[in-house]
């Protein structure tokens, strides 16, 4: 398994990472998601997704290179990367799984669900599976608190998902 450290990246560090190459496609995309918006910044979550669409996640090179397309400042590009938490500044598994904890799915069973998770994988929040399959992550509120416990697989949602329900569920992500 690994884990996915806390990323202390400063604007110069990420200067100096200049391996990453942009897509075309990617590219044209995000200078379209610009002409919507008077601020360039504000195009900046629109363009981290389109990167991490197409990568899985988001290097240091791709917030230089948003940056360097939106015209804005790289740290501005990382300010909005660090703030949400649902792009992942580091390489995650092909299947992202995302456990609800908020209030509605933690009194409906989010704790015994959790527990079988990390048993079934063999990790913890936070890590991926030595096979780069999972990785597992805490959420809040994915909007289905009428069916706690709640988790997302990709960009599907479930539930409620009873722990002997996982072992088929995740048959379905190889
Ligand atoms: S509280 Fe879990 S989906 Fe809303």
């Amino acid at each position: 398994m690994s884990q996915i450290p806390v990323s202390h990246s400063t604007p110069t560090d990420l200067i100096a990472s200049d391996g990453f190459q942009l897509h075309e496609d990617d590219r044209r995309a995000m200078l379209t998601e610009r002409e919507h918006y008077e601020q360039p910044q504000a195009a900046c979550i629109e363009a981290l997704k389109i990167v991490q669409k197409r990568h899985g996640w988001v290097p240091d090179g791709a917030i230089v290179a948003i940056a360097n397309t939106l015209g804005v400042g790289a740290g501005a590009v990382e300010g909005v990367a660090t703030f949400y938490s649902l792009i992942f500044r580091q390489p995650v598994g092909r299947h992202v799984i995302l456990l609800c904890d908020s209030s509605s799915c933690f009194l409906t069973g989010y704790e015994e669900l959790s527990e079988a998770l990390s048993q079934r994988l063999g990790i913890g929040f936070g890590q991926t599976t030595g096979d780069g399959r999972f990785t597992l992550l805490p959420v809040c509120c994915l909007g289905a608190c009428d069916r706690g416990p709640a988790m997302m697989i990709g960009n599907d949602t479930f539930g409620p998902i009873a722990a002997d329900d996982l072992g088929e569920l995740l048959e379905a992500y190889p």
